[in-house]
């Protein structure tokens, strides 16, 4: 980062002691007010509760542009990546900071693909769950869990363990998920086949069965090697900030990727694409499009609890670009499965269009994000919608593993410690129990 030659000057009309404070400038995006000396100067703290005007690093990895509606991985555009390369090499560059080339792809491609096993262990951990175990909890389980079959690649400030624990945890996901799913339905595992690609090999593990051949479709793998793509990283949201605030303690990887896993899964996170789906799911019982307005109604009276799910971001005052992508993709998909009048997904475009015309959602800057429509597309390829979040994770466990590398990397990266404002009691005495 780069000194401005702008500075910031604290002044206090207690007469107290003003403070100058240093602003460093990024290549893109605003300029930060370095206040790592302000306690020491002032005694005081900063309060910003849910990091709306904080940087908590500096990163080289994604950035976002929410007013512009925009999103770069290591520069490049999510809509180029999207169209012009597949989710490995979307890997590969968030990894390592740029597009690999043939050779490189090749490299990389095949020692994702020889990771893809997990140790035989694994699948006596599922048999602890009740089979109907939300796949997110069982996905927070088997992914610490992978720290205890992985002992020669824990220490995180060792960057060859960094290294192969990056590529086993991009590697196993896919495993892992589809371990979950097929418990959840009482199915035998389906393993790894390294003939197939990342996205091809996911669905074999998802649908096939030992009793016949399973055709993977190039237009499905298309469809969720794109799904992947979108998910991969995004800047410093809850799950990343998780594993980068985990992860500076210096535990190993694999538990850090595990509390961002955790993180993920709430509603207001990557569990919205599961209750954006439930959401579209009751709308229809109730009666489908002419119920939209009295669905509407109820999200703006703040005393029914009950949100647009899908809908409205932290950073994107505008249209998230992912949630343009998926609608293609939903649109390519739905049309390749005869399922364009899919009944549903008219209903989510209708939605979108009276809530982009309601000023409620207008003034409040609130767009579909990415959970509004890739509940849509993941239900057409056969995905259940209790899988969503856990396909999100998937996704986001290179995004996460970027993150904490840089983090880690950095050499002044400390462990994360943040203050508070105390407004608890006092100290006072404790009273014997036959005076209180
Ligand atoms: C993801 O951070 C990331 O980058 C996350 C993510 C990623 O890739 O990692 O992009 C993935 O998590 C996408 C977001 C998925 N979540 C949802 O779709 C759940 C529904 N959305 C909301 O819960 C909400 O929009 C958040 C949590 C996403 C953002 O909330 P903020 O930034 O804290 O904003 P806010 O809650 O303060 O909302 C501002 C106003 C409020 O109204 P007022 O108090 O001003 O009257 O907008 C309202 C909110 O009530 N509002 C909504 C709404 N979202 C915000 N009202 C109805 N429906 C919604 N969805």
């Amino acid at each position: 980062m780069k000194a401005s030659d702008n500075k910031a000057t604290l002044s206090f009309s207690n007469g107290g002691q003003s403070v100058e404070l240093p602003i460093y400038k990024g290549t893109l995006g605003p300029d930060v007010i370095d206040i790592r000396k302000l306690y020491a100067q002032t005694g005081m703290f900063t309060y910003d509760p849910g990091f709306m005007s904080t940087a908590s690093c500096q990163s080289s990895i994604t950035y976002i542009d929410g007013d512009k509606g925009e999103l770069l991985y290591r520069g490049y555009p999510i809509e180029q990546l999207a169209t012009n390369c597949d989710y490995l090499e979307t890997c590969y560059l968030l990894l390592n900071g740029e597009l690999p080339n043939t050779a490189e792809k090749e490299k990389f491609t095949r020692l994702v693909t020889n990771h893809t096993m997990v140790n035989e262990q694994m699948q006596f951990f599922l048999r602890g769950f009740r089979r109907d175990a939300h796949p997110m909890a069982i996905m927070t389980g088997l992914v610490g869990a992978l720290s205890a079959f992985y002992h020669d690649s824990t220490d995180i400030n060792n960057p060859e363990h960094r290294d192969i624990a990056a590529i086993r945890l991009i590697a196993k996901m896919p495993t892992l998920v589809a371990m979950a799913y097929k418990y959840n339905v009482g199915q035998p595992y389906i393993y790894p086949r390294n003939d197939l690609s990342y996205a091809g090999n996911f669905l074999h593990m998802m649908f096939a069965t030992p009793c016949e051949e399973y055709k993977v479709s190039p237009v499905l793998e298309r469809a969720l090697d794109r799904i992947f793509i979108l998910h991969a990283d995004h800047e410093q949201n809850a799950s990343t900030s998780t594993v980068r605030l985990c992860g500076s303690s210096g535990t190993n990887p694999f538990a850090a990727i595990a509390a961002g896993v955790a993180c993920l899964w709430g509603p207001a996170h990557g569990g919205a694409n599961e209750a954006a789906l439930n959401m579209l799911y009751d709308i229809q019982k109730e009666g489908g499009v002419e119920k939209i307005g009295e669905f509407i109604k109820k999200v703006k009276d703040k005393n029914s609890n009950v949100k647009l799910m899908g809908f409205g971001h932290r950073v994107y005052k505008n249209y998230d670009p992912r949630a343009k992508l998926m609608q293609e993709t939903c649109n390519e998909v739905l049309t390749e499965l005869g399922l364009e009048k899919d009944p549903l997904f008219a209903l989510a475009k209708q939605l979108e269009k009276i809530a982009l015309e309601d000023e409620y959602f207008v003034s409040r800057k609130l767009y579909p994000n990415v959970d509004f429509y890739s509940g849509i597309v993941q239900r057409a390829i056969g995905i259940p919608v209790s899988l969503f979040t856990a396909v999100f994770a998937l996704a986001r466990t290179v995004g996460w593993i970027a993150q904490l590398n840089e983090m880690i990397g950095d050499p002044e990266y400390k462990i994360g410690r943040p203050r508070q404002l105390f407004e608890g009691s006092p100290k006072r005495d404790v009273k014997p129990i036959s005076a209180r």
